[in-house]
């Protein structure tokens, strides 16, 4: 029935394009990327974007790329798309054939339509009226030949979303994406203004970020190696283009997750013709988002780095480093995960250095994807204990967050007190740095705001306004400090 379908998909488009609708373009490459892509690819798609960012002002037209004209440029082949239909339509009563369209991302004519046509010639889907004699305004059932096809596919894959790009399409705007940004240290400071950090890191940071190479922060907790990886994020700039979902051999990588792309717009309500014209327009399988900034902790495993198989979905979940790919991906206190330094750096030295990642198949099949994003790791172990000299070598900047000095512990000391309106007293920071002394405890950058917090629960509770005096400095310190004897 599958072959039988995809003839007479084939047929339809034919005949729609002999109609005089878009003319058909070149061939797209295979799916699989077992390659970088070459050169004249990358630069069409960027070239086209660039123009349909000249046609018009549509914000988002200087991003995504133009939509596929037909079926063929899609990518994807005409069972596959129509199967994504046939599903989409099983979850609701009926559609109209632009929200189809606008479901799986791809425009209504040259591609949606002929495919309704077939189905509908196939006897898999019926029209119920429409609205006018506009043709993307006509409802749409399932018939029940049509559900059993769709129930078919949704034991095959129960991936329900927009139509996924290729994985050449992929790779290629990954790349045209990647960050090339020349950071200023005008540009660092504003991003670094509510830290109280040195000159001699601002100049580090710059660098390393405009270079997009691997970070290595390391020093005492506390110090701000996660508050300095956040404002990194700040620096960049710049929207990114990402994919809903991914093809590979007929499998699907999910890649799209709000909570890491942060959308740049919200989906306005809009008249089915404005609809017609965003999907003719766009390549609506992408989104645009902020650059992403995904954190990893202490989850980290060994098999959460490649593609997550969801066995009851039938499809797969990218894992954080292909999500993060154009953004940040800061691997918090490096060495607490569960697993060890070693291994993630063995798993990633290649990606870390060439750029391209290896993921796998359940079936066991291994394709390459892009692995271009900035890459920071912060750790409060010695790093001579975490990993050995030839990997440290491999990170390229190494910038040490070592504990604050007097002069810059009184100045996080006062924006804490400014910030959180307790007025600043110049004897109590004394008596406490005089505590610091004499008791032997070094002083870290996150001990004001602790204190001073400690300091304004005890008053709130007490139903007075926050003071600071020794008598509150030595209340929050025992509360603060462990001392065990
Ligand atoms: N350089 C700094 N300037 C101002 N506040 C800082 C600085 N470094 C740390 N802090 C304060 O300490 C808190 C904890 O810092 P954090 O980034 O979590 O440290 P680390 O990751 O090194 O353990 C921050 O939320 C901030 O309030
Ligand atoms: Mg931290």
């Amino acid at each position: 029935m599958v072959d039988k379908l995809d003839d007479l998909l084939r047929r339809q488009v034919r005949r729609h394009e002999s109609d005089g609708a878009a003319p058909p373009q070149q061939p797209q490459p295979p799916p699989v990327a077992p390659q970088a892509p070459a050169a004249p690819a990358l630069s069409s798609i960027l070239l086209n974007a660039r123009q349909a960012a000249q046609e018009d002002h549509n914000p988002l037209s200087g991003h995504l790329p133009p939509a596929p004209r037909d079926i063929d440029s899609t990518g994807l082949s005409p069972t596959y798309i129509a199967d994504l239909i046939l599903k989409h339509l099983y979850f609701e009563t009926e559609l109209k054939s632009i929200e189809i369209a606008e479901r799986i991302g791809l425009p209504f004519g040259g591609v949606t339509e002929p495919l309704l046509s077939a189905l509908k010639a196939d006897r898999s889907v019926e029209i119920r009226g429409g609205e006018s004699t506009m043709s993307f305004s006509w409802r749409y059932v399932l018939t029940s030949r049509g559900s059993d096809r769709a129930k078919d596919a949704l034991s095959r894959s129960f991936y329900v979303g927009k139509a996924p790009v290729s994985m050449y399409d992929y790779y290629t705007m990954v790349t045209a994406q990647a960050i090339q940004v020349d950071v200023g240290v005008e540009q660092v400071r504003e991003a670094y203004q509510d830290l109280i950090v040195t000159e001699d890191l601002l100049r580090k940071i710059g660098p390393a970020v405009s270079s997009n190479k691997s970070i290595f922060m390391y020093g005492p907790p506390g110090n701000g190696k996660t508050s300095i990886a956040e404002r990194i994020f700040r620096v960049l700039s710049g929207t990114l283009c990402v994919p809903y979902a991914v093809e590979i051999d007929g499998h699907v990588i999910k890649l799209y997750d709000p909570f890491y792309h942060q959308p740049l717009k919200q989906d306005e309500p809009q008249s089915l013709e404005a609809k017609d014209r965003t999907l003719s327009r766009y390549d609506c399988r992408w989104n645009l988002s902020r650059r992403p900034f995904v954190v990893v902790g202490g989850e980290l495993t060994l098999e959460t780095l490649d593609l997550i198989w969801n066995d009851s979905a039938r499809y797969y979940e990218a894992p954080f480093q292909l999500k993060s790919n154009g953004g940040i991906l800061l691997i918090d206190d490096f060495g607490r995960q569960v697993i060890k330094p070693q291994d993630l750096l063995n798993r990633w030295i290649v990606p870390l250095e060439k750029g391209i990642d290896y993921l796998t198949l359940h079936t066991g099949k291994k394709f390459e994807v892009p692995f271009r994003q900035l890459v920071v790791f912060s750790t409060n172990l010695n790093p001579a204990d975490l990993v050995d000299e030839a990997f440290l070598r491999r990170l390229r900047y190494k910038i040490e967050i070592p504990n604050p000095t007097p002069e810059q512990f009184v100045a996080i000391f006062q924006a804490v007190c400014q910030h959180k309106g307790v007025a600043y007293d110049e004897a109590t920071l004394a008596y406490l740095m005089h505590k610091y002394d004499k008791l032997g405890v070094e002083p870290r950058s996150c001990h004001p705001r602790d204190l001073i917090d400690i300091i304004m629960d005890e008053a709130r509770f007490r139903g007075i306004g926050a003071q600071l005096s020794p008598d509150n400095i030595d209340l929050a310190w025992a509360s603060y400090f462990v001392t065990y004897k």
